[in-house]
Parts: C-alpha cells; sequence; structure tokens
C-alpha cells in the first residue's frame, strides 16, 4: 500500500519506464473520461512517464492552501503530481468534486507526498499525523503518515460506483494533522468490470500485484488502460526459489468475460517455485493500525499456464484455513480469474495459501492478484435536485460557511450548518427541510432559487440586507418563511398572502422598508419571547365564534323561517346596536386611548393583532383587534361575546368588554403578564419551570376545562386545547384562552360538524375521522399538552424526523426508561413516580377510541393526587431570576460540546509481503 517512490530503485526505473511508455504510447491507448489532477499545481503537467495531462485543482475544489514540497525532496520526488499538493486546514470535511455519470463505475485515486511542506516534519514529529478519506458520503480509509519519510508516497484507490453526476472525494480533517492531496485521478471501468461493485458495495485497494519478471516497479496506463497500478512482485521477491515464467504467445480470455480485463502483457507473465518446493503463501500482513475484526477481504487470482508443453499442474487455493478452490490447473493461453462471486472474507492475517495437490508434478504458479476490503455506502446522498440548487444559493449568495462543502446532509455529522434534513426512510435520499441562513450577510434580491426546493418548510433569512421586491412564488411546501430585518421593498406577491392568509405560511417581514407601506400582522415583530417580561395578550381569536354563529344562524333560520347572508351582515352595519350583556362595551376611541394609539403589540395571528392596554383604573388589559379583512366574515362575532361574558372560572382568561361597529371589532381581555406556557416551556438560558410548576399549570388548565365541559350548558368543547392557548398570570395560574373555535351543545356527546378545526398535533383522530365533536376531543389535545409539559418538546418532535409526540415517547420508553422522556430542563429534580403516573394519564388521554379517554373531571382528580398541598399560594418562585440554575446549565452545555467524537475509517498501513515456501 506504501511505496516509497524515493527509494534507489523506483528512482533508476523512472527513466526505464518513460522509455518503454514512449514505446507503448505509439498505440495511444485513449485516455477519454479520464480526470487527472495535480492539487496545489496552477498549471496543467504532462505526466513524463504516462503521457498523462494532470490538470489544475482550482475548478474542483473550494478553498484549501496551494503548497510545494519542501526543495531537499523534489529531486526525489516520482512525477510532477508529487511536488505540488493542497492542505485544508480549515474544516472539518472538505471535497473536490469530479463529475461524473449517475451509476457508472469508476476507480478513483488518491496520492499523498507529504515531503515536509510545512517545514514541520509532521511525518517525523513523534505525534500521530493522519487524517480520514470518504468516498461521497461514505467512509473510505484513513491516511496514517505516522513515522513515515516524508518522500514516500501513498495512495490509496477505491472502486465504486457513481451515485450522482458527481462523484466526491473528501477529506476529513481528524484533529491528528492537516489533511492534504497531491493528486486525484478518475477513471472510468465499464460496467460488466468488478461485477460486485454496485451502488450499495465499493472496494478499497488492499494489494495489486503482477508476477513474473516485470520492468517496471508499478505498472499501469497505457499497458493497463485502466490505469490500475500494479506493484511487481519481482522487485520484492526475485530470489530463490522464486521462478519466473514467460511466454511471447497470445494469452486470451474466453469470449465475453469481461469482468477484469487484466492487461495480456501482465499474464504473459508469471511466477512459480523451483520444483523442490510445494507451496507458497502471500501474505499480506496487515499492520498495526487495521482492525482485523472488521476486516473483509476479497482476492481474486489470475492465472494462466505459460508453460508451452502440457505441464502437469493442480494445487489447491486457501484463504487462511478456508480452502477457497480445490485442484485448480490453470487453462493454457488463457487466463481464469477466481474469486468466489464477490464473496468477501474473513480473514485477519490476509494470507492466502497455494498448495500442491498430490498428483501435481509441477508446483503452483500465479500471474497476477488483486485484493480489496469492503467498503459500505450505506450512507445515501442528498436529494439531487436539493443538492443542485443548495449549491445554486452558495454561490448565488457567496456563502462562505467553512462547512458549506460536500453533501450538504449526508454523513448527517458532516450536514451544512444552518440546514436541517429529512432522513426517514420514506424518501430514498436525504431531503432538505429547512434552511437557516440568518445573519449571513447575503445581499443581493431574494433568489427564486429556494423555491425549486419542493421540500423546503422553513426559510429563515432574517437579519440580512437582502434588497429588492419579493418575487412571485409558487410555494407548495413552506411553512415558515422568515424575511424580517432585511431592505426589501414593494409589494408581496399574492400567492404569498393567500397562503398567508389562509393560515399556511408563517411570515415575518418586520424590519424591512416594505412594512412602511403594510401594517399587517406579519410586519409586526412576534419574536420576543425569548424575554421573561415578554407579556402574551390574553387573546381569544375573535373567530372562536363561529360554532356559536353557525349556531346563532340555525337558531334564526328556525324562527324566521329564511335568513340571508345580507341580514346578518346588517347587524355590524349598525353602529349602536348593543348587545345584552353586562360587560363593558368599548368605542373604538376608547380603545385607542386605552392602548395609546395601539403603540404596543404583543401577539398576532391569522385574525389579528394583540395591544396591551392600561385601564382608567390601572387595570392591564389585552385588546384583540380583528383584522379588517376578518371582519366581513366574523358573522360569528356578536353570540361569542355573549358566551363568552357568562363564562367565569380562574383559569379561564375573563373578558372584560368588547368594541363593535363599522370600524372596530374588538375583544377586550385581562393581561396575562407571563406568557404562555409554551413559552415557558421553551425557557431560556436562565429559567424553566420545575416539576411542581408544571403539574400546577396541567392541574389549573384541566380544571378550566372540566368547567367548560360541566358547568356550563350547553357543554362547551374548546376545541383547540394547546399550549400556547395556555397562559399564566403574574402567579403563574394557568389560565385557558382562544375560545376562537370553540362550539356550544345542548347534547355534550356529540354533535356533526363539517368543519375540522384545531392545530396540528393536537387533533383527535377520532374527530378527524368521523367529525364527532365531543368534550373527549379536547380530553386528546390535553393529552398532547400533558406530555409536552413532562417532555419540553412540541407535538412533533424533529428527531431526525418528523415523529408525533406520542409516538416519540413510546419509542423512547420502549428503548429506554421513562427518564428519557423526562425534560432535560428538569435536570433529573422530579418525582419518578409522579412522572410514571402522569405519563401514564397522558397516554390514557390520548387513546385513539374517544370513549377510552378519561373525563376532565378524571383527569384534574388524578392530577390533583401528586398535589396535595394545592392551595392559593403564590407559585411564582424565583427561579426564572436567578443566576445560580444559568450557570448551572451553561457548565453542562459546556461539557457536551466537548463530547464530540470522530469517526475513523481504518488503515491498511504498511503492507508487507512475506513468503514462505518448503518442500
Ligand atoms: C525538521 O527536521 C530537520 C532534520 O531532522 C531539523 O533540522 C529541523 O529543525 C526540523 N524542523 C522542525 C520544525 O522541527
Ligand atoms: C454513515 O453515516 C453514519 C452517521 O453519519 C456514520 O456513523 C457511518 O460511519 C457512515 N457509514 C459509512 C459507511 O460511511
Ligand atoms: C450489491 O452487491 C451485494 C453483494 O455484492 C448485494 O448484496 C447487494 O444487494 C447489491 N446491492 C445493490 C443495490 O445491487
Ligand atoms: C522469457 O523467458 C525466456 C526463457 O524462457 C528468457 O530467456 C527471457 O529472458 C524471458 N523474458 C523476459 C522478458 O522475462
Ligand atoms: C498510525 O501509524 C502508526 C505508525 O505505523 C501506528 O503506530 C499507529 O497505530 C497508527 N494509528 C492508527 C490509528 O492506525
Ligand atoms: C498441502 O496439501 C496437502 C495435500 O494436498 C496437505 O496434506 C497439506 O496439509 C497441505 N498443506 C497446507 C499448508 O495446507
Ligand atoms: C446593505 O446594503 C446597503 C445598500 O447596498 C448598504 O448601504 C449597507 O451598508 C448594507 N448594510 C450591511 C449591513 O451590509
Amino acid at each position: 500500500m506504501v511505496i516509497s517512490f524515493s527509494c534507489s530503485a523506483s528512482r533508476k526505473l523512472t527513466g526505464i519506464l518513460a522509455l518503454l511508455f514512449m514505446m507503448t504510447r505509439v498505440y495511444g491507448q485513449s485516455t477519454s473520461g479520464f480526470i487527472s489532477i495535480d492539487c496545489g499545481n496552477r498549471r496543467t503537467n504532462k505526466d513524463s512517464t504516462t503521457g498523462i495531462q494532470y490538470h489544475s485543482d482550482h475548478r474542483f475544489v473550494d478553498g484549501g492552501l496551494s503548497h510545494k514540497i519542501s526543495t531537499e525532496f523534489m529531486d526525489d520526488a516520482a512525477n510532477e503530481q508529487q511536488k505540488t499538493l493542497r492542505s485544508f486546514p480549515q474544516g472539518s470535511r472538505n471535497c473536490y468534486t469530479l463529475l461524473s455519470a449517475t451509476g457508472k463505475k469508476f476507480l478513483v485515486r488518491a496520492m499523498f507526498t507529504y515531503g515536509n511542506y510545512d517545514g514541520l516534519n509532521s511525518t517525523m514529529s513523534g505525534s500521530v499525523f493522519r487524517f480520514g478519506l470518504h468516498i461521497g458520503v461514505n467512509v473510505w480509509e484513513a491516511v496514517n503518515l505516522t513515522n513515515w519519510d516524508p518522500s514516500s508516497t501513498i495512495w490509496k484507490e477505491v472502486l465504486t460506483v457513481a451515485p450522482g453526476n458527481n462523484l466526491l472525494v473528501c477529506l476529513i480533517n481528524f484533529g491528528t494533522g492537516t489533511p492534504f492531496m497531491s493528486s486525484l485521478e478518475l477513471r472510468p471501468l465499464q460496467d460488466v468490470m468488478y461485477p460486485f461493485v454496485n451502488s450499495s458495495v465499493s472496494i478499497s485497494y488492499f494489494r495489486r500485484i503482477r508476477f513474473g519478471q516485470a520492468t517496471e516497479f508499478i505498472t499501469r496506463y497505457p499497458l493497463d488502460p485502466y490505469d490500475r497500478f500494479w506493484e511487481g512482485w519481482s522487485f520484492s521477491y526475485n530470489t530463490y526459489p522464486w521462478m519466473t515464467l514467460n511466454t511471447s504467445s497470445p494469452v486470451r480470455r474466453l469470449p465475453g468475460d469481461n469482468t477484469f480485463q487484466v492487461p495480456e502483457g501482465i499474464l504473459q507473465q508469471a511466477s512459480t517455485l523451483d520444483t523442490n518446493y510445494s507451496f507458497f503463501e502471500i501474505n499480506v500482513a496487515v499492520g498495526p493500525n487495521l482492525d482485523p475484526t472488521n476486516l473483509q477481504l476479497l482476492p481474486i487470482f489470475h492465472f494462466a499456464e505459460v508453460v508451452d508443453n502440457n505441464p502437469n499442474r493442480s494445487f489447491n487455493i486457501y484463504s487462511g484455513d478456508e480452502m477457497l478452490f480445490p485442484d485448480f490447473s490453470p487453462s493454457r493461453s488463457q487466463v481464469d480469474s477466481m474469486h468466489q462471486n464477490g464473496r468477501f472474507l474473513h480473514n485477519p492475517a490476509a494470507s492466502f495459501l497455494l498448495n500442491k495437490t498430490n498428483n501435481s508434478v509441477l508446483p503452483p504458479l500465479i500471474n497476477a492478484f488483486e485484493l480489496y476490503s469492503l467498503v459500505r455506502m450505506d450512507n445515501l446522498t442528498t436529494d439531487s435536485k436539493d443538492v443542485k440548487y443548495m449549491k445554486e444559493v452558495k454561490k448565488h449568495y457567496s456563502v462562505a460557511r467553512i462547512n458549506w462543502n460536500g453533501d450538504p446532509c449526508s454523513p448527517r455529522e458532516y450536514s451544512w450548518e444552518g440546514l436541517t434534513c429529512d432522513y426517514s426512510k420514506s424518501n430514498p435520499n436525504p431531503r432538505i427541510v429547512a434552511v437557516n441562513l440568518s445573519t449571513s450577510g447575503l445581499k443581493g434580491g431574494l433568489t427564486i432559487l429556494f423555491m425549486n426546493m419542493v421540500s423546503l418548510e422553513t426559510l429563515d433569512l432574517s437579519h440580512n440586507n437582502l434588497t429588492g421586491g419579493i418575487p412571485e412564488y409558487e410555494m407548495k411546501s413552506m411553512k415558515v418563511f422568515d424575511l424580517s430585518y432585511n431592505q426589501l421593498d414593494g409589494p408581496i406577491p399574492h400567492s404569498i398572502l393567500q397562503r398567508y392568509q389562509a393560515g399556511l405560511l408563517d411570515l415575518r417581514l418586520e424590519g424591512n422598508p416594505i412594512c412602511s407601506k403594510f401594517k399587517d400582522t406579519y410586519c409586526s415583530n412576534k419574536k420576543k419571547s425569548t424575554t421573561p417580561i415578554m407579556l402574551i395578550a390574553v387573546i381569544v381569536p375573535v373567530v372562536l365564534v363561529s360554532l356559536l354563529v353557525v349556531m346563532g344562524t340555525l337558531w334564526k333560520l328556525y324562527w324566521k323561517g329564511k335568513s340571508g347572508d345580507d341580514k346578518e351582515y346588517a347587524m355590524y352595519e349598525e353602529e349602536e346596536t348593543p348587545l345584552h350583556i353586562d360587560i363593558r362595551r368599548f368605542t373604538y376611541a376608547e380603545l385607542k386611548f386605552i392602548t395609546n394609539d395601539f403603540q404596543s403589540i404583543i401577539g398576532e395571528g391569522g385574525f389579528g393583532i394583540v395591544y396591551h392596554g392600561t385601564l382608567e383604573n390601572g387595570d392591564e388589559v389585552a385588546v384583540k383587534v380583528l383584522k379588517e379583512t376578518s371582519i366581513s366574515e366574523s358573522t360569528d362575532f356578536l353570540p361569542e361575546v355573549q358566551t363568552l361574558s357568562k363564562v367565569h372560572h380562574k383559569n379561564l382568561v375573563t373578558l372584560q368588554g368588547y368594541c363593535q361597529n363599522k370600524k372596530c371589532l374588538a375583544l377586550v381581555y385581562d393581561f396575562m403578564p407571563r406568557g404562555n406556557l409554551k413559552q415557558l416551556l421553551k425557557g431560556g438560558d436562565d429559567y424553566s419551570l420545575t416539576w411542581e410548576q408544571r403539574l400546577h399549570i396541567a392541574l389549573d388548565a384541566a380544571q378550566g376545562l372540566e368547567y367548560l365541559h360541566k358547568a356550563c350548558t350547553p357543554s362547551i368543547v374548546h376545541r383547540d386545547v394547546k399550549t400556547p392557548n395556555i397562559l399564566l398570570d403574574k402567579n403563574m395560574v394557568g389560565v385557558i384562552s382562544d375560545f376562537g373555535l370553540s362550539r356550544a351543545f345542548n347534547d355534550a356527546h356529540t354533535h356533526i360538524s363539517t368543519v375540522a378545526a384545531g392545530t396540528l398535533g393536537y387533533l383527535d383522530p377520532e374527530y378527524h375521522a368521523t367529525f364527532q365533536l365531543t368534550v373527549k376531543t379536547d380530553v386528546y389535545s390535553f393529552g398532547i399538552v400533558l406530555l409536552e409539559i413532562i417532555t419540553g418538546q412540541s407535538p412533533v418532535v424533529m428527531d431526525p424526523q418528523a415523529v408525533h409526540l406520542p409516538n416519540w415517547v413510546r419509542q423512547k420508553i420502549a428503548n429506554g426508561s421513562i427518564h428519557d422522556v423526562a425534560d432535560k430542563k428538569l435536570l433529573d429534580l422530579y418525582d419518578a413516580t409522579s412522572l410514571q403516573s402522569v405519563v401514564d394519564l397522558a397516554m390514557n388521554c390520548l387513546e385513539n377510541a374517544a370513549i377510552n379517554r378519561p373525563t376532565m373531571t378524571e383527569v384534574a382528580s388524578r392530577l390533583k393526587v401528586w398535589l396535595p398541598a394545592v392551595s392559593g399560594t403564590p407559585r411564582h418562585t424565583d427561579s426564572m431570576d436567578t443566576e445560580i440554575p444559568r450557570q448551572f446549565r451553561l457548565m453542562i452545555s459546556r461539557a457536551r460540546n466537548e463530547g464530540i467524537s470522530f469517526q475513523s475509517g481504518y488503515t491498511n498501513g504498511i503492507s508487507q509481503t512475506s513468503l514462505f515456501s518448503g518442500r
């Protein structure tokens, strides 16, 4: 494997080789399809022995530094290519990209001559000098140059099938010396060759030997049109009892046998033993750095009888102790290539024995031998279209991220920073689902390249310097589109607005000039949530009323026999129709006053914006103003207000008043200063809810729902129970808000609704299937809330592909213990029994069949068991404000960072060939 090109034998041979080449060269084997790269050289050079042109590597690689080997080793260099190299001090993975063709077979060879280019004596410094090689997205080999003569040249070769139109060769920095490469060659093979090499199996060169009397140290192109390297055996072992044989008559292949295409010039030569000897062993010592237990070897023996007059020769072929081929007789002037149908062998010593049979007169003979090790190609490349568009994006914005190199998603530990990939088995190849290029110094227009990536769901381009307009995109999968804090101007295309208004797209545009013209919610900052001071409005989406409206409408139809939409709308056009409810009715001017001219936005959603306000008596309120566009659709508004005004419970948000006229449709609620449960669970660097706080909030929410289900007549089904709708007052008491989708029923058990509603991840599967809406729909959603409280995860966990939280919890518990599901932020500070019970309770709420789920009353009483001291005492602890948890957590994350480990491939190290022979 490792050949010192600087040894005297090889240097003398260069001249001979050159001569030989000149002679054979005349017949001109085609080099078409060869890619030959001289790393670190700016010029093209023609190799003096093969006549192959080697090109500068600048078109094939990004980054790296070019170097020359030290002058003292220049004269010893085997060829021009070894005199220069490219080193990669930056980045953990750097890749050369070679053009190939999908499904085609190639030989790829990389060569490494250190030559003390950096003056650091790195190979001889006494410390480890070792880096890795990947072929595409799979581990190929490691290059171990520890304790090597700096003038040595090492080469690595792999036979592989291109997974796409590019073939990547990557250098991996293990942290033990700067990776570098001197030359890189790609040679196309025919599809029929090496048939065991396929898209999931590659083979790495271990040894390739030609026997007989070779005139050159390495035989390659043009004698071998595929430019395989064949080491001459006679340069190592040409002493007695070895004998060389040769023939000048042709050695043929059976018609149609194109599997290996060993050059005839090689097959015309063979090695055998003096007839006094009966066996020889080829022992390719694996060296200290190979892990023999995992080594899988594939030997190929090439035989052709070169003695003319009917020789009597037969032998057995062993791999280690295993007989591979008994009683084999080579055919005369015809090649037999022996392998076991591509079977890989376990042969830790890598020793092969050829043993004369009892009947044989002559000892064994051999012409050529190849030995490969298995390289599994299990990791798949990213979807080729995603790769193409990501590369164009990288180029378009000149993204200079050091690890944006090689395949974007694969292998996982080298995936590009800022990308989220979906590795689920539902895709044949990994797909890019999220791109985060926030604060990346992007300039210029917004490219539509992203929109070609059909799996992309989240695109964050915030805090850049993007200018111009937003192009008309056809968005297929996009769910979050964050363009905040750029220089974007111009109209928002219809296609995007539509998706936004349909609630399918979370669009963020605040901090752009465009927002001086548009005042919609996408222009207001809603990403304040990280500060604990952030106050969340208790807003009940006005939309909620829809069901009540349906009921109201039905009611009217019943009484009036008919009722047109016009009449419904007319209701809103009359400025002064008072509602017969005893809550305060605000005028627009009053709202303007209490919100200080709508200055402080505390929340927003598809329905409208929520502002902070202060009443005359100093009470803080949240004012939810329905979007103008939504007003015309909100025929449900009044009945909803009526219902809400009657709902009074400490765990349900209180409606203080409303505003209703042509100009304004708004609801005024108590202000909830501690935000919502989702934010609190997400936490910050400096606080996290304790287990006890979590249980209290769960119980609060359960009691709020119990009240809606049981105490109200008709029962009210909230329909949108989720952590963002559970708000916390200043004492950390949980309060349910957002009755936007809620429905009241005289019969609390069933109702047929044609509108699917709720939030993804919280939807009751039974309701989804049957549209049978019952109070148990809320129980299901509450089960998800409980799991979020326990795990701190979202209803859909990216791990790494999307998993519904209940399944994630089941998997974790099945593969480990209950502790694996507990939120890490709890720092193991919880009572395991109560954790187990709450998990059980959550799972119970999540039963597929509604009938098997508990009622909210049962849920509340089961939760109470774990909180015997439920009382009116304030639960707000200082943990959110203290310094201690912060330090603790920082310490932990630092420890985690240290845990980075590097994968390593194996190294062949020194291969030595030794021989034993005996009588
Ligand atoms: C490298 O080795 C040479 C010869 O052994 C020595 O003269 C030189 O000082 C070494 N350089 C460094 C940087 O260690
Ligand atoms: C495939 O990727 C995994 C994880 O990224 C890695 O551990 C493994 O070594 C890779 N397999 C191969 C054959 O490269
Ligand atoms: C590749 O070859 C191996 C055996 O050499 C076989 O098990 C595997 O199924 C093949 N894979 C493909 C994709 O053809
Ligand atoms: C081929 O073998 C003959 C003897 O059989 C020998 O004289 C000749 O030198 C050999 N040629 C080579 C190239 O080894
Ligand atoms: C690298 O090679 C050195 C010298 O041959 C050897 O001692 C060492 O074990 C090898 N390291 C690995 C990881 O293979
Ligand atoms: C070689 O073959 C003979 C008989 O064919 C057998 O008895 C002997 O054990 C073999 N030697 C080895 C080293 O396998
Ligand atoms: C953004 O672009 C504008 C106009 O090209 C330029 O004046 C400004 O300095 C840029 N800002 C940043 C942060 O690059």
